[in-house]
This record gives structure tokens, sequence and C-alpha cells, in this order.
């Protein structure tokens, strides 16, 4: 398991105070800050732009259906992460509601200097989000993601400008078992085909892409 409440949390909540801070004027959110969504903050910033040394996923511009889907799978335990379950379980049915459509109404800008992903792996990435791969049966993620992984409301969460890191462990989420909540096996079909090349290439991919709309 990649999360734990460990350093790694510890780092991220230090390096939010020192860095992320002083540079939230830029980030003023048009919708007023919900109560709930204050506790949220510690980890996924103030715009919820996540952080990616932490492997906490950007929440910003991500559609409020997923959002909330994956706070009820959290909740349910369909989804184990110790964090967020903890999280999760504490929010009431409209309080789920309310954080979601509050972060999936923030346009905090990307992050886009983040890959170090040399070209022949960006890539094999690229192909595989658009393309898929014939040889391995495995059908193009933009089929479900979206053009360039944007995201399709109510079918499937965005993967563009998402931290590699975070994209690369959740991949793994769908076969280690901590994440269930897949309907119709859609990733873990994908998933079981790929290897970790493949995974560090397509979540490096998608992670130099900066798309919120
Ligand atoms: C202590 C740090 C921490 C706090 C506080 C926290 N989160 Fe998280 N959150 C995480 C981590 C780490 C993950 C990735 C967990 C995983 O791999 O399943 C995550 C994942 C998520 C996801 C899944 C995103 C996706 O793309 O699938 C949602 C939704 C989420 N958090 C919402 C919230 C909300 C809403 C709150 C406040 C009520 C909150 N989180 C508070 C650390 C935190
Ligand atoms: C047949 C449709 C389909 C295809 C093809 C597909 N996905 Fe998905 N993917 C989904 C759905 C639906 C979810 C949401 C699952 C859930 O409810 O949590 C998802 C979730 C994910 C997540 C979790 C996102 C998050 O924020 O936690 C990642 C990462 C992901 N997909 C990556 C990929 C990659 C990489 C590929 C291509 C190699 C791919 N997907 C191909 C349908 C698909």
């Amino acid at each position: 398991m990649r999360f734990g409440p460990g350093p790694r949390i510890a780092v991220a909540a230090l390096l939010r105070v020192c860095l992320v801070l002083p540079a939230d004027g830029s980030i003023a959110a048009e919708t007023p800050t919900p109560p709930a969504a204050a506790a949220c903050r510690d980890c996924h910033g103030a715009g919820g732009e996540g952080n990616a040394a932490g492997g906490i996923p950007r929440l910003a511009g991500q559609s409020a259906g997923y959002l909330e889907q994956e706070l009820v799978d959290y909740s349910s335990g369909n989804r184990t992460n110790p964090i967020m379950q903890k999280f999760a379980k504490a929010l009431s049915e409209r309080d789920r509601k309310t954080v979601s459509e509050y972060f999936a109404s923030l346009a905090t800008p990307y992050d886009v200097a983040r890959s170090t992903a040399n070209a022949a792996e960006l890539s094999r990435g690229r192909e595989l989000a658009q393309q898929g791969s014939e040889a391995k049966r495995v059908q193009a993620c933009d089929n479900c993601h979206g053009p360039d992984g944007a995201g399709v409301p109510h079918a499937a969460p965005f993967l563009a400008g998402q931290y590699s890191g975070y994209v690369a462990s959740a991949l793994h989420s769908f076969l280690n078992g901590s994440r269930k909540n897949d309907p119709g096996q859609l990733m873990t079909s994908v998933v079981e085909r790929l290897d970790d090349a493949d995974i560090a290439a397509v979540a490096d991919y998608f992670s130099s892409l900066a798309s919120n709309d």
C-alpha cells in the first residue's frame, strides 16, 4: 500500500504550509468554501490541486458525480484507504455532495512542469492512451476517459494533469484488491494486460497533459 498516514503526509502538510499557502491568493475560489471541505484542504490543497510528492490526487475540476461516488465507496469499504475512509465516513450524505460539487467547481491552474519522463516513454504512453495496444488487446484509455484524458462526466474521471505517481498507484489498486469499485471490471480488464513499464509510461503521459476543459 503506497499511502499510509506516515511521513509522506507530514511532508506534504509541511510543504503546503511552507510553499503553497503564500500563493493562495491566485487561486481564490468563486464558490465559498463549504465548512465540510476545510479538512480536505490540508491534504488536497486550498485549490484542490493535490500534491504530487504526497501521492494526493487533484480534485479540482473532476466531475462532482465521480468525486461523490468515490466518497461513498471509501465509506462503504468498496475502495480501501485508511486515510480517506476515515474522512469519508465522517461526512454526512449531504456534505459528500456539497464538497464534491465544490471541488468540481474549482478551475485551479495545473502544475505542468512536473514530468521527468523521456520522449520514448511519453510516446509509448500516448500510444496506449490514444490507440491502445492491439498486441495486448487493450483498448485506448481515451475511448472511455475522453479525448486527451479530459474525462467524461457520469462515465469516467479525467486523467489529464493527474499526478503520475497517483495514476500508477490507482492502476495497481484495481488489481491488488484495494479498489473494488470498478463496475463491469472495466479497469481491471485493462490493467491486468499492462506491465509495469506500460503503467509508468501511461501515467507519465497523462500527468504531462494539463487540460481542465
Ligand atoms: C490526510 C490527507 C487527506 C485528507 C485530509 C483528505 N484526503 Fe482525500 N485523499 C488522500 C489520499 C492520500 C488519497 C488517495 C487515496 C487512494 O489511493 O485511494 C485521497 C483520495 C481522495 C479521493 C479520490 C480521488 C480520485 O481521483 O479517485 C477523493 C474524492 C478525496 N480524496 C476527497 C477528499 C475529501 C472530500 C476530503 C475532506 C473531507 C479529503 N479527501 C481529505 C488524502 C487526504
Ligand atoms: C472501458 C472503459 C475504460 C477504459 C478503456 C479505461 N478506463 Fe480507466 N476508468 C474507467 C472507469 C469507469 C473508471 C472509474 C472507476 C470508478 O468508479 O472508480 C476508471 C478509472 C480509472 C483510474 C482511476 C482515476 C482516479 O482518479 O482514481 C485510472 C488511473 C484509470 N482509469 C486509468 C486508465 C488508463 C491508463 C487506461 C488505458 C490504459 C484506462 N483507464 C482505460 C473506464 C475505463
